[in-house]
């Protein structure tokens, strides 16, 4: 079985702009995978394991016919995977002997895969800052040892802001908080996920943050004028690994070589997290009842139940 507890579904897996000549080789909820782009601009993603003898297809290269080359033997593969040339075999019969394809989309600034070697029955819908046209964006990524349901909590968790993030982000909460503050989380149900808005004391909006299914988080984060989102696209690797993909967009201040400055910002940030994460046992999120939890938990609440009832256990 294919991406076992993350199967069938779209996830973002690459910023675009690093699939150049050569293929790129990635790791997907215990799947190897290779991406490649051929001459003409097609894009393929296949199982990174050679049906012939297991070899690693990313060590191989792009031709000038598109297709991607085996390292060991050198069979062809095109971007669907079908075996288009096995040389000094003349007589092979090629429509046997393909590799293993998963549907690919170029969305965006990102290359997304369906988790499945079969037709997706929908098309992704990403966050809309990361589409929509008049957005400048960045992309920072970073690998946590942890397992990726509790980075992803930790992007929908708002109480923790004024305690891990009390000098960046947390900062204005961390002020306005006194011991006997209560913090009211609002859900709202998208056909994609949910919309959280948070209020201090009954005291205007934060800010709302946006939980895309399976694994997106998207911060608005309220700037008179101007228009700030940040997002975390959470990707499991292994059980122990989890890459992230730190995108922000932004429509002011849009000259590139600004693009530093906020992926230094979204580096700190995300480099106060990591350490808490990290430590959080179970390494997976547990069932109902294994921990201890109160109202300021909404949100986490709700892609806990998504995770273990849809993706872990439902498919
Ligand atoms: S292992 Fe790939 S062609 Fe032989
Ligand atoms: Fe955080």
């Amino acid at each position: 079985m294919l991406f076992p507890g993350f199967e069938r579904v779209w996830t973002p897996v690459l910023p675009s702009r690093r699939l150049k000549h050569s293929p790129v080789g990635i790791r997907l909820a215990g799947e190897k995978i290779v991406l490649f782009r051929g001459k003409d601009g097609a894009i393929g993603a296949l199982v990174d394991r050679c049906p012939h003898r297991g070899v690693e297809l990313s060590l191989g290269k792009v031709g000038e016919d598109g297709c991607l080359a085996c390292p060991f033997h050198g069979w062809r593969f095109g971007a669907d995977g079908t075996a288009r040339l096995v040389p000094l075999n003349p007589d092979a019969k090629l429509e046997r002997l393909g590799a293993t394809a998963l549907p690919v989309r170029e969305i965006g600034e990102l290359l997304w895969i369906y988790t499945a070697a079969e037709s997706p029955p929908a098309e992704p819908v990403a966050p809309e800052a990361l589409v929509e046209p008049g957005w400048r964006r960045t992309y920072l990524e970073v690998t946590w040892n942890c397992h990726w349901t509790r980075a992803m909590e930790n992007m929908l968790d708002t109480p923790h802001l004024p305690f891990v993030h009390r000098s960046t982000i947390g900062r204005q909460l961390a002020r306005i908080m006194t011991p006997s503050s209560r913090l009211e989380i609002d859900w709202e149900e998208m056909p994609w996920g949910g919309r959280q808005h948070a209020r201090m004391d009954g005291k205007g909006e934060l800010a709302w943050l946006d939980f895309h299914r399976p694994n997106m988080m998207a911060l608005h984060i309220p700037i008179p004028g101007r228009r700030f989102r940040m997002h975390a696209l959470v990707l499991p690797v292994d059980d122990r690994t989890t890459r992230l993909i730190v995108a922000s967009a932004r429509d002011f201040l849009t000259l590139p070589l600004l693009d530093p400055i906020f992926n230094k910002m979204n580096a700190i940030v995300a480099g106060q997290d990591q350490a808490v994460v990290e430590s959080s046992d179970p390494v997976e999120v547990p069932v109902a009842g294994e921990e201890v939890s109160v109202a300021t938990d909404r949100a986490t609440l709700h892609f806990r139940k998504y995770y273990l009832s849809e993706l872990r256990d439902g498919r």
